[in-house]
C-alpha cells in the first residue's frame, strides 16, 4: 500500500505542478490582459484631457508633429515592448536608443512628450507612465489628423533599461523587402496583415532623402514622373541633401486617410519598403482592399495599433513611473 500511496501522491503533486505551470503559461501569454482602458479612471481621470490639449496645440503649431508622435510609439514598442525605452536620453553612463540608425537624426517630438508629461504630472503627480502617455498621444495624433478613434489600453510602466542593439535590429529599414518586413513584424507577434495595415501610418509625415534616394534613382517599380519629382529634391550623390524632406503621401501628408494605398497602387510609394507592399506579391490584394475601402483600412489599423500596444508591457510592480520621461528615477 505504501508504494501505491506514494506513487498516487506524487501523481497528485505532478498534477498540481502541471496545473500551476498551465496557469503560469496562461498568465505569461496574457500579460497584456493586465492593461485596461479604465486603468486611470480613479487615479488620474484628467489624463486624457491633459494629453489632448497639449497635443492639439503642438499639432496646430506644426501639423507634421502628429506623424512624428505616432512614429515614436512604433519605435518604442518594437524595442523591449511599449515601455518608453525610446524616450531615455544618453548620458556618459547610460546608452539609450536615440543614436540607433533608424532613430538618429530622424525621430522627433520629444519636447512635446515632455510638455505632455508636465501637464499630466500637474494633474496627478507620479501616477501616469511615459509609456502610456505615448500610447494615448499616438491615438490622439491619428484622431486629430482625421483618422479612426479607439479606446487605448493603459497600465504600462516605464523601463529602467534601453536597447541600442534592439533598436538597430528590430525596427525595419526602408531597404527591406516584403519577406523581411513580414518577419520583423512576426518577431513582435504581429501578422503580415497587421504589417500592411500599420504601414498605412505613412499616409502622414515626411521622410529624408537618405531614406528614399535609392528607390527614386534605382528602382524600377516606381512611376517615372513621380521618381523625377522626388529626384529633384534629393541629389543623387549620397552626403548631399541627405536630410531634405519629402512627404510619404505626396498629396495629403497631414491627413490620415487611405491615400497611402492609392499611391502604392499607382507606383508612387516613397520608400522602397512602401512599394514592396504592392509589387506583384501576396499583399497586393490587401492594399487593393484598402484602396476600395477606407473603413476596412481604419478597422485593421485600429486592430494593429491595439496589438502593437500590447507588446510585452511592464505591468504591476515591474519597471517604474518615471518622473521625467528622459531619465530613470
Ligand atoms: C513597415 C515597416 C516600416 C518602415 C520600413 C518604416 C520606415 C520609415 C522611414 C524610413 C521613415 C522616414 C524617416 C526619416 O527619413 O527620417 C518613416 C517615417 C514615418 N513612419 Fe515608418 N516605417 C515602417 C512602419 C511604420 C509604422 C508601423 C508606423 C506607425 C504605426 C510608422 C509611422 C511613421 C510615420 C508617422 C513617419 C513620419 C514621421 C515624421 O514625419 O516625423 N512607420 N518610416
Ligand atoms: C547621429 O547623427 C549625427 C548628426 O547627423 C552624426 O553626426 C552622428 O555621427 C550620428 N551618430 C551615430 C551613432 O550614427
Ligand atoms: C533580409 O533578411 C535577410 C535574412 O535575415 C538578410 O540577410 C538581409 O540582409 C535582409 N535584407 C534587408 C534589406 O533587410
Ligand atoms: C544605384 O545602383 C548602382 C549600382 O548598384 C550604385 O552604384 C549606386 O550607388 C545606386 N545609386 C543610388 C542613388 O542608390
Amino acid at each position: 500500500m505504501a508504494p501505491a500511496a506514494a506513487s498516487s501522491s506524487s501523481a497528485a503533486t505532478r498534477r498540481v505542478g502541471g496545473i500551476i505551470l498551465l496557469l503560469l503559461a496562461a498568465l505569461a501569454g496574457t500579460s497584456s490582459a493586465q492593461l485596461s482602458t479604465g486603468f486611470y479612471s480613479n487615479s488620474c481621470p484628467g489624463v486624457h484631457d491633459a494629453v489632448k490639449s497639449v497635443l492639439q496645440s503642438a499639432i496646430a503649431r506644426e501639423q507634421r508633429m502628429g506623424a512624428s508622435i505616432l512614429r515614436l510609439f512604433f519605435h518604442d514598442c518594437f524595442v523591449q515592448g511599449c515601455d518608453a525605452s525610446l524616450l531615455l536620453d544618453d548620458t556618459p553612463s547610460f546608452q539609450g536608443e536615440k543614436m540607433a540608425t533608424p532613430n538618429n537624426g530622424s525621430v522627433r517630438g520629444f519636447e512635446v512628450i515632455d510638455a505632455i508629461k508636465s501637464a499630466v504630472e500637474k494633474a496627478c503627480p507620479g501616477v501616469v507612465s511615459c509609456a502610456d502617455i505615448l500610447a494615448i498621444a499616438a491615438r490622439d495624433s491619428v484622431v486629430i489628423l482625421g483618422g479612426p478613434n479607439w479606446d487605448v489600453k493603459l497600465g504600462r510602466r516605464d523601463s529602467t533599461t534601453a536597447s541600442l542593439t534592439g533598436a538597430n535590429n528590430n525596427i525595419p529599414p526602408p531597404t527591406s523587402g516584403l519577406s523581411n518586413l513580414t518577419s520583423l513584424f512576426a518577431a513582435q507577434g504581429l501578422s503580415q496583415k497587421d504589417m500592411v495595415a500599420l504601414s498605412g501610418a505613412h499616409t502622414i509625415g515626411q521622410a529624408r532623402c537618405t531614406n528614399f534616394r535609392a528607390h527614386v534613382y534605382n528602382d524600377t517599380d516606381i512611376d517615372a514622373a513621380f521618381a523625377r519629382t522626388r529626384q529633384s529634391g534629393c541629389p543623387r550623390t549620397s552626403g548631399s541633401g541627405d536630410n531634405n524632406l519629402a512627404p510619404l503621401d505626396l498629396q495629403t501628408p497631414t491627413v490620415f486617410e487611405n491615400n497611402y494605398y492609392k499611391n502604392l497602387a499607382c507606383k508612387k510609394g516613397l520608400l522602397h519598403s512602401d512599394q514592396e507592399l504592392f509589387n506583384g506579391g501576396s499583399t497586393d490584394s490587401q492594399v487593393q482592399s484598402y484602396v476600395s475601402s477606407q473603413s476596412a483600412f481604419f478597422a485593421d489599423f485600429v486592430t494593429g495599433m491595439i496589438k502593437m500596444g500590447d507588446i510585452t508591457p511592464l505591468t504591476g510592480s515591474n519597471g517604474e513611473i518615471r518622473k521625467n520621461c528622459r531619465r530613470i528615477n
